[in-house]
């Protein structure tokens, strides 16, 4: 004969498990998913480069950044952070990430997009090697689902170049 409370519990631990289930099957069938996302930054204006008093370069540039993210959401993704990095090398450090902007899609509705932006950070280096240099826009994302692991990719664009001269 089964108590009332032992009935409960049974009935508790049932749903329990078939929510556990029904997550774990969430997140094999998001891993499933194969996204491919595409995207497209071009310069369209170095607005001014100089080399500030204590002897760091600093560029201000206006990037028009096409994107098409919308395959990155399924029905378990909760948001998606976005940000574009200048990554180039220097005698000093093999990589040198200098996040020049970011946001966060809330929904598939606003993944794909194309805006003209300047670099909503401060594109500083950590000293004086951007004259001519040669650099990629690397757009990162990470996608935070409702359940189950966060992921995270990037698309890497290269063949951008700064000018020789200060300006
Ligand atoms: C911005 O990029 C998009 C996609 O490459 C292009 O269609 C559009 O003409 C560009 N806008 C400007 C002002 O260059
Ligand atoms: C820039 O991109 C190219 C091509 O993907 C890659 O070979 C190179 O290592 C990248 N440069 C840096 C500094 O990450």
């Amino acid at each position: 004969m089964h108590s009332f409370g032992y009935r409960a519990n049974a009935v508790l631990t049932f749903a329990v498990t078939i929510l556990a289930l029904m997550c774990a099957i969430a997140s094999v069938s998001d891993n499933l998913n194969s996204p491919s996302p595409s995207s497209e930054i071009q310069i369209l204006n170095i607005n001014w480069f100089q080399k500030q008093p204590h002897g760091n370069d600093e560029v201000s540039l206006t990037m028009n950044i096409t994107a098409d993210l919308q395959s990155l959401f399924t029905w378990n993704t909760k948001q998606v952070f976005l940000f574009v990095a200048a990554e180039y090398a220097t005698p000093k450090n093999a990589l040198n990430q200098v996040s020049l902007w970011d946001a966060i899609i809330p929904a598939k509705e606003y993944a794909k997009f194309n805006l003209h932006t300047s670099n909503k950070y401060r594109f500083i280096d950590q000293g004086h090697n951007l004259r001519g240099k040669e650099f990629n826009l690397t757009l990162h994302w990470h996608v935070m689902p409702k359940t189950g692991k966060m992921f995270a990719d990037k698309i890497v664009m290269s063949g951008y170049r700064l000018p020789e001269e200060y300006r």
